[in-house]
């Protein structure tokens, strides 16, 4: 797979989901469903998703022992999803054990992707919350080699992290990188953003875009642009 753009389907229902997906009649985006619509509409909005055509990143960032996710990444692989993900705070053993998990009897498996420090956790918190007092960029980028070292294929970042990750874990390494917004939009709660063409530029492997097109007047034309900006 190469770059592409994995538009969020952050929507509460089937519905609000399908009437969205309705509107692309030519290429079909790479969508990604989060923990939102997975547990309210369960795996049947999974399969009628890929039914439509659709690649599908299943953002459900798993966090128990290794075991349970081991059990539980064997049913996602069932799904034949094409990415999914779990943090990698829940060690080096259980990123293995997803990985077997995930692992068909053929051999193939989704793309296995882990999260570093949420970015809605600071310097502060980190320390205050869960006793870690590194600086949060070492932080980061030690959880990136550990999902290396594991055997994952890449981590949720900043675009603005995108190029250390690559210097420290390798070019083939993945970054799928949210955070994106038009030069010409609103950034909402998003703090550190880039456009499509910048995170491009500095090597996201693919892009995670939610409101600058769901929320858009036209979501064809501006899912048209990301791809415009990131993918041709
Ligand atoms: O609407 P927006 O483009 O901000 O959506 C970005 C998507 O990426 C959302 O689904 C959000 O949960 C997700 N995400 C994020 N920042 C992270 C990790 C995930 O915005 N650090």
């Amino acid at each position: 797979m190469g770059k592409d753009v994995i538009v969020a389907c952050d929507f509460a229902s089937a519905e609000k989901t399908y009437g969205f997906l309705d509107l692309f009649t030519e290429r079909k985006p790479f969508v990604k469903i989060g923990m939102e619509l997975f547990y309210a509409e369960g795996p049947q909005i999974v399969k009628e998703i890929k039914k439509r055509g659709h690649k599908i990143f299943l953002d459900l960032k798993l966090h128990d022992i290794p075991n349970t996710v081991k059990k539980s990444m064997s049913v996602l692989s069932n799904l034949d999803v094409d990415i999914t993900n779990l943090h990698a705070g829940g060690t080096v053993r259980m990123m293995e054990a997803a990985l077997e998990g995930l692992t068909r009897d053929d051999g193939t498996r989704p793309l296995l992707i882990a999260v570093t420090q949420l970015t809605s956790t600071d310097q502060e918190t980190m320390e205050n919350d869960l006793l870690v007092r590194e600086p949060i960029d070492k932080v980061v980028m030690h959880y990136a080699e550990n999902a290396k070292k594991a055997g994952l294929d890449g981590v949720v970042c900043s675009p603005l992290e995108a190029q250390k990750v690559h210097d420290a874990c390798g070019k083939d390494f993945l970054t799928i990188t949210p955070g994106v917004r038009f030069a010409d939009g609103d950034t909402g709660d998003q703090k550190r953003v880039m456009t499509p063409a910048e995170a491009k530029k500095i090597g996201s492997d693919y892009i995670v875009v939610g409101r600058p097109i769901t929320a858009a007047e036209d979501p064809v034309a501006a899912y048209n642009r990301c791809v415009a900006e990131f993918v041709d």
